[in-house]
């Protein structure tokens, strides 16, 4: 709902055996670039396995407003781009509902042509930092003005006459890092981004499929990347890949569940977005990879996970945490389920996504009975074991779709209930969650 819609409270009743196939919706990180790519590109640009979250389709609409034709026919999305410099100045405030991603990533993209365009987001997204991303835009010659603390909603004034960038990201951070890559297209000669932790390569992957010059180079300062701007992008086909970050939901409910055996076809491993399905093995989950394979340049996999009654907490190293940092969540569930404590370190960007997550977790994972202690990089969590968790809580969701999805699962593998107040979030990314995980044995419900 991206706060779009009322709150939709629901329960999550403890079950067993949850088994069968689960189909996961397309990724989300590429869905919105293969929209924003094919809007930015010469021809038509063929999308097929797009995920039709709230997010991703806010990004379309907002494609669309900058002059990109799109339409969905059968089950193909069809992208007719304008081409680098071609964008036009939308004639609405573009409202990116929930999602972080599509904000940044659309304010670089235009952040470099004649033009100007208001943002806004839900309540959610009109917390969340924006000058990670207009400080580097402003280096080109853009212009922001927001609310106070960098804060949508804002105004960007493209740079009319857009100079070059050598950007070092501050942060670990795939969102600011392709804002900066989406700007340099529209800027003469070489940007550079240097990125000190390796974050999600998606936008890298792809601008290179659509014809841009771009090198990758591993040194002593971090990870290169050289971008040669203004180039002319042509369409592609795009078969989207199934979101890692939406198969651990189905993986770590079948983890937790007594008697559970559930099939995840078709995931994309690609190692800067795995880190979770290794943390989970590390920590003697029953986890395995069928069928080995690549798709579209992509290592992808079967996953296969079955009840783990044998599951120990552990260190999660912190230079893992940008593979997986949309995994905490539902981590510090099965960490809950476990024995022992695990310990997250170096995830201080858990404190501004949809909500801050280590706060959100933390809270709902106490009113369930589980001890949890935290600082402002590290949070630990420790386990009570197969079906120790009390669960009868009710946890707030802050418009948090992984906060919504995490605590749900809790309620399958609690001694009691867990609710949540607000699942309407959850349609942001999977907006079949809840019809799966019932095609396995879930039992969630509205209430
Ligand atoms: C994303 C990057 C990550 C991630 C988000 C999707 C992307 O955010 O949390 O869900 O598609 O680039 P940050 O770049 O803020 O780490």
């Amino acid at each position: 709902m991206s706060g779009h819609g009322d709150p939709v409270p629901m329960i999550s009743h403890p079950v067993t055996g949850l088994t069968g196939v689960a189909d996961v919706p397309g990724d989300k990180s590429i869905s919105h670039r293969a929209l924003i790519l094919g809007a930015l590109s010469v021809g038509e640009t063929r999308v097929t396995g797009l995920l039709e979250g709230q997010d991703v389709l806010d990004t379309a609409k907002a494609m669309r407003a900058f002059g990109a034709e799109i339409e969905k026919r059968g089950d193909t999305w069809h992208v007719h781009g304008v081409g680098v410099g071609g964008f036009a100045e939308p004639d609405q405030v573009i409202d990116c509902g929930n999602s972080g991603t599509g904000v940044r990533l659309i304010m670089g993209c235009m952040a470099t042509s004649p033009i100007s365009a208001t943002f806004t987001g839900d309540a959610s997204l009109n917390k969340r930092p924006m000058a990670r991303v207009t400080d580097p835009l402003a280096l080109f010659g853009a212009q922001a003005v927001g609310r106070s603390g960098g804060r949508l909603p804002m105004t960007i004034v493209g740079a009319a006459e857009p100079v070059p960038v050598r950007y070092v990201v501050p942060m670990p951070s795939a969102q600011v890092k392709s804002a900066v890559l989406l700007a340099g297209l529209g800027a003469p000669g070489q940007t550079v981004v240097i990125e000190k932790e390796a974050t999600r390569d998606h936008t890298e992957r792809m601008l290179r499929g659509f014809g841009a010059e771009l090198s990758v180079e591993d040194r002593e300062e971090g990870r290169v990347i050289t971008l040669t701007g203004q180039p002319e992008l042509t369409a592609q086909d795009i078969a989207v890949p199934r979101d890692p970050s939406s198969a651990a939901f189905p993986v770590c409910a079948a983890i937790v569940t007594p008697g559970s055996d559930v099939l995840v076809p078709g995931i994309g491993l690609n190692p800067t977005r795995a880190g979770l399905f290794t943390t989970l093995r590390e920590m003697g989950a029953d986890l395995t990879y069928e069928n080995e394979r690549e798709e579209g340049g992509e290592p992808v996999a079967d996953l296969r996970a079955r009840y783990s009654p044998d599951m120990v907490g552990i260190d999660v190293p912190p230079e893992r945490a940008a593979s997986m940092i949309d995994e905490y969540p539902i981590l510090s569930i099965v960490a809950s389920t476990a024995r022992g404590r695990t310990m997250m370190a170096g995830v201080k960007e858990l404190r501004v996504k949809e909500s801050d997550r280590i706060d959100a977790m933390a809270t709902g994972l106490r009113a369930n009975g589980v001890t949890v202690d935290e600082g402002e990089d590290w949070w630990a969590v420790d386990g009570l074991g197969p079906q120790g968790v009390p669960g009868g809580g009710t946890c707030a969701t802050h418009l948090d779709h992984r906060i919504a999805m995490s605590f749900l699962i809790l309620g399958m593998a609690a001694q009691a209930p867990v609710s949540v107040d607000d699942g309407g979030p959850i349609s942001t990314s999977f907006p079949i969650f809840t019809d799966l995980m019932h095609a396995l044995g879930a039992r969630i419900e509205a209430v």
